[in-house]
């Protein structure tokens, strides 16, 4: 994903703390990173591919400069190469830009007929062009803001300066998060605010169709009529935006070992008060039926969500990848609620599928990680979960936490729809105000995840298996596991396992699996003794007694059907955790991936 950051200052170097905010926007990832800055009393931009410590390398130390923007850049349109970086230059305009310009090609058609060339490939590159087009024409910076957003479609949070402007910084947003720092003498814009808080902890925060003008003393902010607008201060809530690693290795295992905290967080404000607290949230009495959509981890939790909402609560639920929504008949009416679920709140095909709801006109729920990111903007109403900074690309916390925000609504929704009663719902309650007590054994447990990954971590396949709910946290626990150790492993529901997938068992395969419901265990346990017959090495969590099976247990306590999942993946998440550790992999960071995936 793109980061961005720009900073103005009367009295100090902004080149450390364009570094610094590129750094601390680093793990969501990026293939290139560039910086613009005023050298010898003229732009100079430095770009690179590759890590930030590149573009470091490539600067000379002994520059200094007041005025800067700097960019990460997540490669889309074009190949991850210097040029392709931002910044980008056109004549008399710089600029970085996060966003995609879905009407690029149709103005660089419009501009090449105007003398202009591109040196790059890239969509923000003919965004400057037409920055500059406007600004050329009508010599107002106002005005070429307002025909420029009157002419883009697309999203773009975007950093400008102006070479013969350069007492100042324009930002312009459309869909794309962009901030304002607030310190003396120095203003810090950014993308995210974990750009700016070694700086300042006020800032401003742009809306849709609004720009501003930064300069050392001042922010003005107006709308694209050039209105001017009085915006709130915010204050930044450190602890939520915690970015050390403390005494971990990783943040993976850092954010696994935060749950004992980040669960009862997130649905403190819903349980204190016992049964009353749940009216606050959202009634969902009216729908008919509710939709949820998501991606990768996400979306596994929008399936507990289902089993939740089917199983206790007698209401229709469809759960959604965003990548396919988007493109399906969705049959959806105003009686159906659409909750889109997100950690960061900024994945592309959630977005989308957003937007083809929200163009309906139809009702939209967020469960959202980060505030302040465009869906947690765009949703009717926007629940958080309050899983603090997630920095690992594999997603530990958030989930947890969205399963826990989506258990309170289930119950809340129960008791309104009189499927479940008061004394059941207090004692949910109770368990979750104990969650530290009941997770912080299965947190504790190293060596026996360590002795699983001892087993596993040479193992070309892994094959995780369950019934019911146990299916959906299968899909979750193969999910981590492949995503950072790389180790191919796929879920499959147990009773699908003889319609084709148990030729893959041989001698040796290790099948992963949660018996947690006594309804199905005895099914579930038949499917494990059949690929037990084939050589499969057997791990199972449970919270029935199986001592006597060939298999290695991993016990769970008995606790409700909502707290079930929660205890469940702890288990799946240290074995993936610990499994990429003795293979060596880049854990916080894998290979081919971002921490959020803002392009389809
Ligand atoms: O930020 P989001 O929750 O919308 O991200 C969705 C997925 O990209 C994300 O959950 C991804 O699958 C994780 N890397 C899984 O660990």
């Amino acid at each position: 994903m793109c980061g961005i950051v720009g900073a103005i200052s009367k009295d100090r170097n902004v080149l450390p703390i364009l570094i610094t905010g590129l750094k601390n926007l680093e793990y969501r990832g990026y293939d290139s990173a560039g910086v613009a800055y005023l050298k010898n009393k003229k732009i100079n931009i430095v770009k690179t591919s590759g890590k930030i410590i590149n573009l470091e390398n490539k600067l000379n130390k002994n520059d200094k400069s007041n005025i800067g923007i700097a960019h990460t850049r997540w490669a889309t349109h074009g190949k991850a190469t210097s040029i392709n970086a931002h910044p980008h230059s056109v004549k008399h305009i710089t600029i970085v830009h996060n966003g995609i310009i879905e009407n690029y090609e149709e103005i660089k058609d419009m501009l090449e007929k105007e003398n202009y060339s591109f040196k790059s490939s890239t969509d923000t590159e003919v965004a400057c062009a037409l920055l500059n087009y406007y600004y050329e024409e009508f010599r107002d910076v106002d005005r070429t803001i307002k025909e420029f957003m009157k002419k883009i479609i697309g999203s773009y949070a975007i950093v400008m300066i102006i070479d013969n402007d350069l007492d100042n910084i324009y930002v312009l947003k459309k869909e794309s998060p962009l901030v304002i720092g607030i310190s003396d003498n120095t203003n810090i814009v950014a993308s995210d605010i974990r750009a700016i808080v070694k700086y300042t902890n006020k800032y401003y925060i742009l809306n849709d169709f609004e720009y501003a003008k930064v300069n050392t003393n001042d922010v003005i902010i107006k709308s694209v009529n050039g209105d001017i607008l009085s915006k709130e201060l915010h204050t930044i809530n450190l602890e939520e935006i915690d970015n050390s690693k403390g005494h971990y290795k990783h943040y993976m295992l850092k954010e696994i070992m935060e749950q004992n905290k980040t669960i009862l967080r997130t649905v403190l404000s819903f349980i204190e008060d016992g049964i009353d607290s749940l009216s606050k949230l959202p009634d969902l009495t009216k729908y008919k039926e509710i939709y949820i959509v998501g991606c990768g981890t996400a979306y596994h939790a929008g399936l507990v969500a289902k089993y939740l909402f089917e199983e206790i609560t007698n209401t229709k639920c469809n759960v959604y990848l965003a990548s396919e929504f988007r493109y399906q008949n969705n049959f959806l009416s105003k009686d159906t609620l659409t909750i889109f679920i997100s950690q960061s709140g900024e994945t592309a095909d959630t977005i989308s599928s957003l937007k083809l709801v929200k163009s309906k006109g139809y009702p939209t729920l967020g469960i959202i990680n980060v505030d302040n990111s465009t869906i947690s903007y765009l949703v009717d109403k926007c629940l958080y979960t309050k899983a603090g900074s997630e920095i690992a690309v594999a997603s530990t916390k958030a989930y947890t936490a969205q399963i826990a925000l989506l258990s309170v609504l289930v119950l809340s929704h129960g008791l309104r729809n009189k499927t479940i009663s008061e004394d059941y719902v207090l004692k949910v309650i109770d368990q979750f105000k104990n969650i530290d007590n009941l997770i912080s054994p299965l947190l504790d447990d190293k060596d026996l995840y360590l002795s699983i990954a001892k087993k596993i971590y040479k193992e070309k396949d892994i094959f995780y298996i369950g019934r019911g709910l146990d299916y959906y946290l299968s899909m979750e626990g193969a999910l981590k596991l492949k995503e950072i150790s790389y180790i191919h492993s796929e879920a499959y529901s147990a009773g699908e396992l003889k319609h084709g997938t148990i030729s893959l068992i041989e001698k040796s395969t290790p099948v992963i699996s949660s018996a947690t419901n006594t309804k199905l265990n005895a099914k579930t346990i038949s499917n494990l003794e059949e690929v037990l017959a084939r050589g499969a090495d057997i791990y199972l969590i449970t919270d029935d007694n199986y001592k006597d099976k060939s298999f290695t247990i991993i016990n769970i306590p008995k606790v409700s059907i909502f707290i079930k999942p929660i205890l469940v993946i702890i288990p799946y998440q240290l074995i993936a955790y610990y499994t990429a550790l003795l293979k060596g992999t880049d854990i916080d960071k894998p290979k081919n991936l971002a921490k959020s995936v803002t392009v389809e």
